[in-house]
Order: structure tokens, then C-alpha cells, then sequence
């Protein structure tokens, strides 16, 4: 059997499973109407939650940063590749996130790759939430430690872990800060106090809190009004570019850059990158508008969508998932937005459990309210077709 021949059957499984994924192609910057495969529709599935990808500020500094600097690296940091750039953003991270230091990666997910893979050793434990993103469970697969999974967001199942693991060397407890299919945020108050009266580690992965959670946008440390002792995140989502990054003291960033292989092996980010991401923080930090502007739409859609009926899960994040249940109608609900001009995809298993396949929601702070009323009427009107509410 020739590579495609078994690699074609390998797809059709898929196809039949009901799980086969496309690409869709946007002809447009990241803005609240795109070209969705050529067709105008209302993108409700960025991670664009400020509207800072396609700001003109930003596109300024990146075009200043591009003359001066052309738009490659040319290597990894420990070589050719690390500029004043990336220094100067990783200052502006550090301050940004109250912590001591910073250190970029490529994405956020090879953040979570080095640190995880990097960070424990063999005799170590990793206690990790259920719900936990992609780029953390495969960490943990890299990790010479052992990992144990805690029910989401459940303190009391986490303390019987924490007390079940006490043999080991050392307890590390990883979580995301917000949950990217469930819109939750981990209660890291309360992980905190676990971690201190069981003798544990925190690490966050903040990639959906970085600049829509707490006064300033700092994420779920200052929502809660605590430290904890990694912190990642994502340039990618609310700061409107690209790249990861991790926070911590001077001594982890020290260890991290001799002993983490995403960072040392990868060439470092395009100097634009760090340029549009230094002046993507400033704005977070200074403006309180953008954010305020995004949790009143995600305050209305939520209790909107409540109000009708329908069962949506999360807290106060653009994530709002809405809860069809059954997989094949949540491909048709999926189907009808778009038929009214609206692209949100649909989630289905294995990424969420069986019977939660849902509308995954994303809001921004540039949607503007007659796009949300249009949304909620459709969802209205579908809902009721389809017999959902
Ligand atoms: C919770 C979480 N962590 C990490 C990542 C990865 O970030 P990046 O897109 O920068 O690789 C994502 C992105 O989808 C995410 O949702």
C-alpha cells in the first residue's frame, strides 16, 4: 500500500466519524466582518478580543520596526536572532505582568512545550486540570515527571490529588487561567492556598486572560490579586500578534534559557513582532475603553442567549460557548449562521465530551451592536427551528 493510499483511508475514517476539518480561507485583516471563503459574514471565532491585529497605531510601529529591522530574525536568541527588540519587549512583559522577567518564545504553545518539558524532573509531579489546553497536555507528555489530571476546576478533588502525591519530590499544579472551550476561569485563589498548604508549585498558561482579565488587562493574577510562580501567555490573542512568552523570576528566565529546547533551538520572532507587541501592551495597559467596551458585548450576549434559553457555559470571558448537545445539530445551527451571514464554528468531540457539542462564541470589543443584535437574533430564530429552545 503506496503512503497516500494508506493515509487516504486513515481521512476517510475521519470523514466518517464526522470529524473532518477544513480550511477556510479569509481574504481580509482580522477585523469583526471578513471574507470567509469569499463570502462576507460576521466572524464570531477570533481571538482578536480588543480589535489590536489590525489597529493603525500598531500597523505604524510594525512599519518603522520592518524598515529598520527587515522581517526576519536571521537566528535563534542564543545566535544571530536576538535583537534589541526582543529584550525590550521582554522588559515590557515583565513589567506589564508584575513579575521580574520575561522570556519570548515562538508561540505560546511551544512556551508551554519548554517550560513543562524543561521545568520538573523525573521523581517530579505535574497535577494537571482535565480541561486543560492542547499545548499543556503535550508539556506534560514531554515531561520526564509523572502527571496526574484534577477534575476541572474542582479544589476539593485537586486537594485529595495533592494529598495522594505527597511521596513525590516536587508538586507542580498547571492550569490556563481561562478555559478555551468552556470560557471558565480556574479559581486561582484558591489553588494558591492549596499550593501553599501542600507544598506546590503554580504555573498558568494566561493565554486567553492576557488583556481582558483584571483592571489593567495583567490577566488572572490580578483578577484574584496573587503571584504565581510561572506564568505563560500569548502575544497571539487580546495583544493582536504572534508569539509566547513566560514570566517568573530572574532565576527561572536563567534556567529557561540554558535549559529549554524551544527556546534555545527556534529562531526567535521577527523584531516587527516584538515592536507591534511592545506597543500592543501599551495600549492594554493605558485604555480601560477597549476593555470595558468587550465585557459589556460579552455581558449582553451571555445573558441575552440565557434569557432565551439556551444553556451557556463560562464565566465573564469572549468565550461563550453555547451548549447544543447533539453533534449533528450543532453542525446545522453552525450551517444556518453562516447562511445568515455569520461564522461561528461549531465544537464538537473529541475536543468537547460526547452529548456538549456546541456553538463556540467569540467576542470583540470593535463588534459593534447592531452585529450583536443580529447574532442574537439569529440565534433566536435557529434555536427555535431546530426546537433548542
Ligand atoms: C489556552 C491556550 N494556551 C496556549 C495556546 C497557544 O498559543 P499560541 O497560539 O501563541 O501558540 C492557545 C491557543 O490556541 C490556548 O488557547
Amino acid at each position: 500500500m503506496s503512503i497516500n493510499q494508506w493515509l487516504s483511508q486513515r481521512i476517510e475514517k475521519t470523514k466518517q466519524a464526522g470529524l473532518y476539518r477544513e480550511l477556510r480561507t479569509m481574504s481580509t485583516a482580522p477585523q469583526p466582518k471578513m471574507l470567509v471563503n469569499g463570502t462576507q459574514k460576521i466572524v464570531f471565532s477570533s481571538n482578536n478580543y480588543l480589535g489590536l491585529a489590525n489597529d493603525p497605531i500598531l500597523i505604524e510601529e510594525a512599519l518603522k520596526t520592518l524598515q529598520e529591522f527587515g522581517v526576519g530574525s536571521s537566528g535563534s536568541r542564543l545566535t544571530t536572532g536576538n535583537t534589541e527588540w526582543h529584550e525590550k519587549l521582554e522588559q515590557r512583559i515583565a513589567s506589564f505582568k508584575r513579575m521580574e522577567a520575561a522570556l519570548l518564545f515562538s508561540s505560546g504553545y511551544l512556551a508551554n512545550i519548554g517550560v513543562l518539558s524543561s521545568l520538573p524532573e523525573k521523581g517530579d509531579v505535574l497535577l494537571s486540570d482535565q480541561l486543560n489546553h492542547a499545548s499543556i497536555i503535550d508539556g506534560c507528555r514531554l515531561s520526564k515527571a509523572e502527571t496526574v489530571i484534577y477534575k476541572h476546576s474542582d479544589m476539593s478533588n485537586l486537594e485529595k490529588k495533592l494529598k495522594e502525591t505527597q511521596t513525590y519530590t516536587r508538586r507542580f499544579i498547571v492550569t490556563d487561567g481561562v478555559f478555551s472551550m468552556d470560557g471558565t476561569i480556574a479559581p486561582l485563589d484558591e489553588i494558591m492556598k492549596l499550593s501553599k498548604r501542600y507544598d506546590a508549585y503554580v504555573i498558568v498558561d494566561d493565554a486567553h486572560a492576557t488583556g481582558v482579565l483584571g483592571e489593567r488587562g495583567r490577566g488572572t493574577s490580578e483578577l484574584f490579586g496573587v503571584s504565581p510562580d510561572v506564568v505563560v501567555g500569548t502575544l497571539s490573542k487580546a495583544v493582536g500578534v504572534e508569539g509566547g512568552f513566560v514570566t517568573g523570576s530572574r532565576v527561572l528566565i536563567d534556567f529557561l534559557i540554558n535549559h529549554t529546547r524551544t527556546f534555545i533551538f527556534q529562531t526567535s520572532l521577527p523584531p516587527v513582532s516584538c515592536g507591534a507587541a511592545y506597543t500592543s501592551l501599551d495600549i492594554i495597559e493605558k485604555s480601560q475603553e477597549l476593555r470595558e467596551r468587550l465585557h459589556r458585548q460579552i455581558k449582553i450576549i451571555k445573558s441575552t442567549l440565557e434569557a432565551m434559553g439556551f444553556t451557556v457555559y463560562g464565566q465573564n470571558t469572549p468565550i461563550i460557548p453555547v451548549i447544543i448537545g447533539d453533534t449533528a445539530k450543532s453542525v446545522i445551527f453552525s450551517k444556518k449562521l453562516q447562511e445568515n451571514g455569520i461564522y461561528a464554528p461549531a465544537i464538537r468531540p473529541p475536543t468537547v465530551p460526547k452529548g456538549e457539542s456546541r456553538i463556540r462564541l467569540t467576542v470583540t470589543a470593535t463588534h459593534n451592536d447592531s452585529q450583536v443584535e443580529h447574532l442574537l437574533t439569529s440565534f433566536k430564530d435557529i434555536g427555535r427551528e431546530l426546537k433548542i429552545i
